[in-house]
């Protein structure tokens, strides 16, 4: 049976896999992806890595071809641009890269597009027509489905809801220079921002215990799970803010769900809990009461490979 090759790329790491078309994740491997200066550097390491598990399939050509989800990737164009949170800056022509190497078409998306395509075919989302998937990274991502199609916009970029604002004159985005966006709160990076801030302050928290460069989503959940009021305050700002975001979001496109995804969900509760009471209570009555928050199905492994291979047999 022929099988595709599906990529999530992320900020941090890269997960790679070989899928068949029932969705089924055959051989799988991972790699990081900030630890290559320059793009073509990466694709040869990537290549390096992939190569032993393409040849348990024989050759290239029992191959129908190569789906990316990448930030700031993009499907019309085959391009990442100006990605805030990956190495590679500028306008970087992914899918021809990766075409001249592998030898095999590449079709690349957005990573948060990939990741709700692959919800909607295996995952929580199966059979929802309007969904919104929010992938709670190194950044944060989005992709919209809406009447059964993810929105891609008239140049491809739509659904950067990571980028859209959540407190006016906000914390300045590291990258992107906006302010307040919900990125700079709720995303891995965010965290660990408002962690060092709040512990500063508060100098009896647990969360002291750590050096600087050791405050991450991670130690800021141990803290809060051993009950440090300060940790535990970290998620609840992180989870407010995304609930307010989250209202807009709703009000925008009508969901009947929202699923969050990422690395940032390990947190549970802690986020999801203010998440939804900031949601509801910022929501234009009509919609209250109504939209499912959710956690992703896949395992953060999957989803995105999934969906990357899925649009090999879409186009
Ligand atoms: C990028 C998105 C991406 C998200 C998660 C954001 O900074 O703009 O394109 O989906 O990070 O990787
Ligand atoms: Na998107």
């Amino acid at each position: 049976s022929r099988v595709a090759l599906g990529i999530d790329i992320g900020g941090t790491n890269t997960k790679f896999g070989v899928v068949n078309h029932r969705g089924e994740v055959l051989e799988k491997g991972g790699m990081r992806t900030d630890a290559y200066e320059k793009v073509e550097y990466f694709i040869d390491a990537l290549y390096e890595q992939v190569q032993p598990l393409m040849e348990k399939f024989g050759t290239v050509a029992n191959f129908d071809g190569i789906g990316v989800g990448m930030p700031n990737g993009n499907y019309y164009k085959g391009t990442a641009e100006h990605a805030p949170n990956l190495p590679w800056k500028g306008v970087i022509p992914f899918g021809e890269l990766m075409k001249a190497k592998f030898g095999l078409n590449c079709t690349v998306t957005n990573d948060a597009n990939a990741a709700a395509l692959g919800e909607m075919l295996f995952g929580a989302a199966r059979g929802m027509k309007n969904f919104i998937m929010i992938t709670l990274g190194t950044g944060v991502g989005s992709g919209i489905v809406a009447n059964g199609n993810l929105i891609y916009g008239h140049d491809g970029f739509a659904g950067e809801l990571g980028h859209t604002i959540v407190k006016p004159g906000g914390r300045k985005h590291w990258s992107t220079g906006s302010e307040g966006s919900l990125e700079a709160y709720a995303s891995a990076t965010g965290i660990a921002i408002t962690a060092k801030k709040m512990r500063a302050e508060f100098p009896a928290s647990m969360l002291n215990k750590y050096p600087e460069d050791a405050i991450n989503s991670k130690t800021v959940f141990e803290c809060a799970s051993k009950g440090d009021p300060i940790a535990i305050e970290v998620f609840r700002y992180t989870g407010q803010k995304l609930g307010e975001a989250l209202a807009n979001f709703v009000m925008f496109s009508s969901p009947e769900a929202i699923l969050l995804f990422g690395g940032v969900i390990k947190a549970g509760d802690f986020i999801l809990k203010p998440a939804k009471l900031h949601m509801e209570r910022n929501l234009f009555p009509i919609f209250r009461d109504k939209v499912k928050l959710v956690f992703s199905e896949l395992s953060e492994a999957d989803a995105a490979i999934l969906g990357a291979s899925a649009l090999v047999w879409e186009k």
